[in-house]
């Protein structure tokens, strides 16, 4: 079996360095776990002088990292990647700003990646580079020589080329791109988004729903949605359910039904946007109390749009409870902290409502969790934004657009007020559409697709 070398941004090294929470890691540990092979990618460190990549072992996994420079971190991680790409592919243009020099950083960034992870390969391996931090890495690595069959994989959406040109350098990101051998990507929306702007701004042909013809060459596209693992994560609510931090949690909202909001601290998440549809839930039922708690990791605190939104999120936080809290009844608890993935799924599982209302999401993960930490018997309902890839999985949940604070507050109001009838048939459902599914199925799907020459084996 040839070698996985994967290449990724943010890497959970054996130390702990990047305990981060995020999607990426969550997706890829128990496939490399499993698999062995080798993981490229940042130490997470910030130092004066970045050279050579530090070597670590874990089971079967080689982990083979180099550290940035204050000036590389602040201008392809912080300021390009998260400045730029971030908003622009998630469709939230106002948030981005753009320096040229980030750009030079980023591309640079990007050439440093292959100049370190060239000579670690072998002729046997087989690349998957991950995400919107290295959209060069795949051009690089063919600059340099390097004819491995190659995967590229983007976590988060891609929008309309219309909404993709405002990016600055991002018509030579998708020609870089367009140099490996098999993109995949969360939704079918996210790849003919891709596609539409390859073609043009990247000069290629599509020849089907999986294919194009990129300067000679056939590029394969595919759909895998990210999962997780439903059956683990059900076990963990269930055990967790009964754990200290679940019972002190349940005895604190005194058996008023628990509304449970998980994100990064991240404009996308559309946290201010929640939060107001929930002073409007709690504004139209007086005397009728709810407990929601909003738990937000802070993240990238580096860039401005994070840090005012932080600051945006403590002052509504601050003024539902100022408005509606009684001396013995606030009806917010917002905490700006990582938890324990297993404390949450306990919370999760004690929660009546899930809130998961991101203004655009590549798939959002913790929307299958919520699914998986039900009750069978008793399951809550998840409020699931429409803008996020899960909602393509995940159509009975009550949908919702975050844009509309007026309608999140309905959905809110009705997930409380659901008859245990109705909530068993959209859990069963939204149960259904995940059970099967696993981290590692989806890599070794993606993996599978990367080696085939068949393309009519290939994913639509
Ligand atoms: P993203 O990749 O944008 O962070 P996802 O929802 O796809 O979003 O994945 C996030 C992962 O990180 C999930 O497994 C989730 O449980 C975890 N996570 C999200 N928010 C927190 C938090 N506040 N504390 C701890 N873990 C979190
Ligand atoms: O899911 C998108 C993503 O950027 C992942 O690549 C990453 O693991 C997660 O969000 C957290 O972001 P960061 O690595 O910037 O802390």
């Amino acid at each position: 079996m040839s070698r996985i070398v994967v290449v990724s941004n943010r890497v959970p090294l054996p130390s702990g360095n990047a305990g981060k929470a995020g999607g990426l890691a969550v997706a890829l540990l128990g496939l490399m776990e499993r698999r062995g092979g080798l993981w490229f990618g940042w130490s997470g460190a910030v130092t004066e002088r970045a050279d050579a990549p530090a070597f670590a072992q874990r089971g079967r996994v080689g982990y083979a990292t180099i550290d940035l420079t204050d000036a590389e971190h602040r201008g392809y991680y912080s300021g390009y990647s998260n400045g730029v790409l971030w908003p622009m592919l998630h469709n939230l243009p106002h948030l981005m700003a753009f320096r040229r020099q980030d750009l030079e950083t980023y591309r640079r960034v990007n050439r440093r990646f292959a100049e370190h992870l060239a000579p670690l390969l072998r002729d046997e391996d087989r690349i998957w580079v991950h995400d919107y931090h290295l959209m060069c890495l795949p051009g690089c690595l063919r600059l340099r020589g390097i004819r491995n069959p190659t995967g590229f994989y983007l976590h988060v959406p891609f929008p309309s080329p219309d909404a993709a040109a405002v990016a600055p350098g991002i018509r030579g990101l998708v020609q870089d791109v367009l140099a490996a051998d098999m993109l995949g990507f969360q939704t079918a929306a996210d790849r003919d988004n891709f596609a539409s702007s390859a073609v043009s701004f990247g000069g290629a042909l599509r020849t089907g729903d999986s294919t194009m013809l990129c300067d000679g060459r056939v590029v394969r596209l595919g759909v895998f949605p990210a999962e997780i693992a439903p059956r683990e994560f059900a076990a963990t609510a269930e055990f967790q359910a009964r754990s200290e931090s679940s019972r002190l949690l349940a005895k604190s909202v005194q058996g008023q039904a628990l509304l449970l909001g998980v994100d990064r601290l991240d404009p996308t998440k559309g946290i201010p946007e929640r939060l107001e549809a929930f002073r409007r839930l709690v504004a139209r039922r007086p005397g009728r109390r709810v407990a929601f708690l909003q738990i937000a990791a802070p993240s990238r605190e580096e860039v401005d749009a994070y840090r005012r939104l932080r600051e945006e999120i403590d002052l509504a936080a601050g003024s539902i409870n100022s408005e509606f809290g009684e001396p013995d009844w606030l009806p917010l608890r917002l905490l700006a902290r990582p938890q324990a993935r297993d404390t949450l799924a306990g919370f999760m599982r004690l929660a009546r409502v899930g809130v998961v209302t991101p203004l655009r999401d590549g798939m959002n993960l913790v929307a299958k969790e919520y699914v998986a930490a039900q009750d069978p018997a008793d399951p809550g309902v998840l409020v699931l934004s429409r803008f996020a890839g899960a909602a393509a999985q995940l159509g009975s949940s009550l949908m919702v657009n975050p844009h509309d604070a007026e309608g999140v507050a309905e959905a809110l109001q009705m997930a409380l007020d659901m008859p245990l009838a109705e909530r068993r048939a959209r859990w069963r459902a939204a149960w259904d559409a995940i059970a099967d599914t696993s981290p590692e199925g989806w890599g070794e799907r993606f993996l599978r697709s990367l080696s085939s020459d068949d393309l009519a084996a290939m994913p639509v």
